[in-house]
């Protein structure tokens, strides 16, 4: 088999984003653009020669070709091997749980996340290191130069491999092994994890559902929850992972997963349900008739993190994205344990975990996790949630209601406009960050606003700072109002706003967050005076 030079030409739109590449499949579809990319990345590591390379996606239109485009360009690439997922199949916690235990030197992953799927949809490509993480933008800044240059890429004269039975093969001089991609992830569950407590749980009256969304979850719900845990059969829905998601978003919302919600909040609702996105790194929590944001998610799980073997010895530190509410904090401080703030995206706990700085982390975006992989992990939460319930007896909304009248309630709330021009997007943060030197020390909102800034950070272990990831207004009772736009849309400009406030009056935790949050959404508007600029008079997504 000949190694095969292909001359090229840049493209200009390769920039990684929150979660690496992201366009629609037929962008990726165009000659050589996935070519590019990948010879990119591969470019990005000098050192990838004999080294092992972990392989695999959600399951998702188009994942099947570039899979074997991957593989031939790994292979005249000098990598030493590829571990691929059957069928081409990883979840990404799977790949970080697999990169770490094979002590890989990285990994592939094909995915657009939360967004559909199918020939007129989303399709993504990311690199994570050998930590199993995200790549650090050190890193992706590089794939991004790389492409910026490309003259042309490497692959091998060859046909098709087998991705379908597992075994091993030569591709070229490299090694390809096809694995079960739900195996090794299992048991790294299994150890984290009391298997017989939540057995007992799932065996008795306690009835739950997961809903995969036809999103790569599915597989690793049946194992676990019904094979593994003895879960009635039918407690995993829409468990196929298909390759358009069944036509729907595989977004873990009240919004994209409203036929869970609908069922937790019917009569006959089962006690718990949860659902998991794409590439099954986020998760939605329901009780009966109850919705657990993510930020209090993270917060509840800190709380009761004595509650799981893994974690019976205390947790080290937490970390939150910053548009994610306060009250993993006041939890920290309540344990006297460190609480970190980073910008969005996972890639940004990294290096906390590898520092052993922190022992869980969060998003308000539906990402939980902990230190057990390096990657946000839905059925981690999801099991997670499983071993509160049967540690305390408790119902999710008992456990919840019962957080809040002892650390109080931060109401939350984020309403998404998506698809706005481009440049609109841009025209509201520029406004908004016009007027934050004058913020400070004026009133709105019934509010006195102490500082107002675009905010900047500094990795406490690397000191690499990341600048505008987010204008942010702090009030003088704690409140924020937090502006972003999004890195991960693909269509447009995503304006994201965060509203946050703290109630300690356990009397007045039981209003809906949108009313109770009224004043902060209406400044929120005003300030981006989105109705006079976009004709929008309601969010696209509210959560
Ligand atoms: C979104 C979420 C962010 C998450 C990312 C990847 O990014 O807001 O928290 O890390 O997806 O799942 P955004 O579109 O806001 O840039
Ligand atoms: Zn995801």
């Amino acid at each position: 088999m000949a190694v095969l030079q292909i001359a090229t030409q840049p493209f200009a739109d390769q920039r990684p984003g929150t979660s690496g590449l992201r366009k629609k499949v037929k962008v990726f579809q165009q000659p050589h653009y996935l070519e590019n990319f990948v010879q990119s990345i591969f470019s990005a590591i000098p050192d990838r020669a004999g080294q092992t390379l972990i392989l695999g996606g959600d399951g998702r239109f188009y994942n099947r070709e570039a899979i074997q485009t991957i593989l031939r360009m790994a292979a005249a690439n000098g990598w030493g091997k590829v571990i691929v997922g059957r069928g081409g199949l990883f979840s990404t916690p799977a790949v970080s749980t697999v990169i770490r235990a094979r002590s890989a030197h990285g990994g592939i992953i094909l995915s657009a996340s939360h967004n559909a799927g199918g020939p007129d949809h989303d399709f993504g490509i990311k690199y994570n290191t050998a930590n199993g993480g995200p790549a650090p933008e050190k890193i992706t800044d590089t794939i991004w130069a790389a492409s910026k240059t490309i003259q042309g890429y490497q692959t091998l004269d060859s046909a098709d491999v087998d991705i379908d039975q597992d075994g091993e093969f030569l591709l070229g001089d490299m090694r390809v092994e096809i694995c079960d991609p739900v195996a090794e992830y299992v048991e790294l569950m299994a150890r984290i994890f009391d298997f017989d407590a939540l057995r007992q749980l799932l065996q008795g009256p306690f009835r739950m559902r997961f809903d995969a969304l036809h999103a790569i979850t599915g597989p690793y719900a049946h194992e676990i929850f019904e094979k593994r845990l003895g879960a009635p059969a039918g407690t995993v829905v829409n468990g196929v992972p298909l390759t358009d998601f069944g036509g729907g978003h595989p977004d873990p919302n009240l919004v994209y997963a409203r036929p869970l919600a609908d069922h937790l909040f019917a009569e006959d609702a089962s006690d718990f349900g949860a659902a998991s996105d794409g590439d099954g790194d986020r998760n939605m929590i329901l009780g009966r008739q109850f919705f657990v944001t993510p930020s209090d998610s993270l917060a509840v799980l800190a709380a009761h993190a004595t509650a799981i073997p893994a974690y019976r010895q205390g947790l080290k530190g937490v970390a939150r994205s910053m548009p994610t509410s306060q009250a993993a904090d006041v939890v920290a401080e309540a344990l006297g344990i460190a609480h970190y703030e980073t910008p969005t995206g996972w890639k940004f706990f990294g290096n906390l975990l590898d520092a052993g700085k922190i022992t869980f982390c969060g998003e308000e975006s539906f990402g939980t996790g902990s230190d057990h992989i390096r990657e946000k992990d839905g059925l981690w939460a999801v099991l997670a949630w499983l071993s509160v319930i049967a540690h305390t007896g408790q119902s999710v909304a008992e456990i919840v209601t019962r957080h809040w009248q002892r650390f109080g309630r931060h109401y939350y709330t984020r309403h998404d406009y998506e698809a706005l021009p481009a440049e609109t997007g841009e025209q509201i943060m520029q406004s908004i960050t016009a007027q934050l030197p004058v913020l400070p020390g004026q009133t709105l909102a019934g509010r006195d606003i102490i500082m107002a800034d675009d905010f900047t950070y500094t990795d406490p272990i690397d000191s690499s700072v990341s600048t505008h990831q987010g204008l942010r207004l702090l009030f003088a009772d704690g409140a924020r109002l937090i502006f972003r736009l999004s890195g991960t849309g693909t269509e447009g400009a995503t304006l994201r706003i965060y509203h946050e406030y703290l109630e300690q009056d356990a009397q007045r935790q039981q209003q809906d967050p949108q009313r109770a949050l009224s004043d902060l959404i209406r400044l929120g508007r005003d300030l981006t005076r989105m109705e006079s600029l976009t004709g929008r008079k309601t969010p696209t997504v509210i959560t």
